[in-house]
């Protein structure tokens, strides 16, 4: 059968969340591959608004398994909180939510690194959200890390206080040892929380589900554009978080994966520090910010907002092999007499339109004006309902970035989706 993936192509927080929850009646299996508590996806549905960070986003539906592969970060005490704020909403978590044996955990002096790192870097500092990840995925690469399936092992204390000692040493000259104490407790008790779930060996699971007929969608986290190669380094995140993190976050191989449904925004965004082109520092870029609720969902740091970017676009389709588009918010463009695409960059004088090897603040946008559709599209039921100005957009995009949208996005709900 194989398995469908699912992920963001600009700096995250595209919409990723809403449109899992909306795909899952189509899936047995809804699993996340990479990534850890620095993402925060929204879900929106009868009357209910919901910020999920490292349980996938097919928990509210009925029959589906979720799974949090290998290639995740865990903090187990966030995964109880969230655990916990889903068993409030009746939702059986429980029965319906499986754990790699082989992701790693994020320890509370991850966290403290994650910070020193930051404040060493001064100005130059990534925007971290603070969650530890870098630091948690530094000890899986340095071959130091701990995972949920040393949770259950005998020596699991010994493990912990080796690595403990090890971070200690790093931080010795910082005073943000001070309160370690209370986050320690409460990471050791939520250790013990975690332990009535099931934990399991996700590739094999994943793999006979697959051959037995299964329907399985992969969920990234961040976007392509923070990718540890591919992203805008060293303003990135940990992970690869493009469509080939799929094989190393779950264990699936490339020749069973199908589509690729690749997720923007008709705008673009991006919280934290970092190159941005088509940024708009300006009126423009605040009235997008307060239309789209551009905060962030983990943090609640504003999210830097601009027009969309196409030669980012093109390079984050080209590196995932994205099949079909989901375009997300366009609603949030509604008053706008009109809209602006970036079509290529100037890079030290030269017209370019390719993603370079780096942008920087020199990179300046060159920008093609479209007319807005100027009117309320949120209640557009059908592509039938569409303005003319607004299906002028989705053809052009399509043209440009050769592969077809198949999903456009009007509202945060879960009704607000046109399927074309
Ligand atoms: P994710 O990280 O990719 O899951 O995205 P986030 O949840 O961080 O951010 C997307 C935000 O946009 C959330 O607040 C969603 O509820 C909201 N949203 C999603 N789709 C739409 C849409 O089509 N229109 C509007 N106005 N909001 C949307
Ligand atoms: P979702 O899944 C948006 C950003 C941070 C920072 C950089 C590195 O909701 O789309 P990290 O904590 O990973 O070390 O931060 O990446 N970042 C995100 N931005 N959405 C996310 O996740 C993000 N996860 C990390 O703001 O710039
Ligand atoms: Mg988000």
């Amino acid at each position: 059968m194989g398995v469908d993936v699912l992920l963001g192509l600009q700096w995250g927080d595209e919409g990723k969340g809403k449109i899992v929850d909306v795909l899952t009646p189509q899936y047995d299996i809804i699993a996340r591959f990479q990534g850890g508590p620095n993402a925060g996806h929204t879900l929106e549905f009868e009357g209910i608004k919901h910020v999920l960070h490292t349980i996938p986003s097919g928990i509210f539906r009925d029959k589906v398994v979720n799974v949090i592969g290998n290639g995740v970060v865990i903090d187990p005490v966030i995964l109880q909180k969230e655990i916990k704020q889903l068993e409030e909403l009746n939702v059986d978590v429980q029965s319906k939510l499986l754990i790699s044996k082989k992701a790693h955990l994020i320890l509370p002096t991850h966290k403290l690194l994650d910070q020193a790192s930051e404040i060493s870097k001064g100005k130059q500092k990534i925007g971290s959200t603070l969650k530890g990840i870098g630091p948690t995925y530094m000890d899986k690469t340095g071959r130091n890390g701990l995972r949920i399936g040393d949770i259950k092992s005998p020596n699991f204390h010994e493990k912990y206080q080796k690595l403990k000692e090890k971070h200690f040493n790093l931080l010795k000259n910082s005073n943000l040892l001070k309160n370690l104490e209370s986050t320690e407790n409460e990471f050791l008790e939520s250790i013990e929380y975690l332990k009535k779930f099931e934990h399991i060996d996700s590739e094999h699971y994943l793999n006979n589900a697959s051959k037995n007929g299964k329907n399985i969608l992969a969920e990234g986290a961040q976007g392509s554009l923070l990718d540890i190669d591919f992203g805008t380094y060293p303003f990135v995140t940990s992970s690869n978080t493009i469509t080939a993190g799929t094989c190393t976050g779950l264990g699936i191989a490339p020749n069973k994966i199908n589509k690729v449904v690749g997720i923007f925004k008709a705008y673009c965004t991006r919280v934290g520090s970092g190159p941005f082109p088509s940024e708009l520092d300006n009126k423009v870029g605040e009235e997008i910010r307060k239309l789209g609720h551009e905060f962030g969902a983990t943090t609640g740091r504003e999210r830097r907002c601009g027009w969309i970017d196409l030669p980012a676009l093109k390079y984050a389709i080209m590196i995932n092999g994205v099949t079909e588009l989901s375009m997300m918010k366009a609603d949030v463009l509604d008053s706008f007499k009109e809209i602006y695409v970036c079509t290529h960059y100037i890079q030290q004088g030269e017209q370019i339109d390719y993603f370079p090897f780096e942008l920087n603040e020199n990179t300046k946008p060159v920008f093609m004006k479209i007319s807005g559709w100027n009117q309320d599209i949120t209640k557009c039921k059908k592509e039938a309902d569409f303005p003319k100005e607004l299906s002028f957009y989705i053809e052009y995009l399509e043209k440009e970035l050769e592969v077809p949208i198949s999903i456009v996005s009007v509202g945060p709900n879960r009704t607000e989706t046109i399927i074309r």
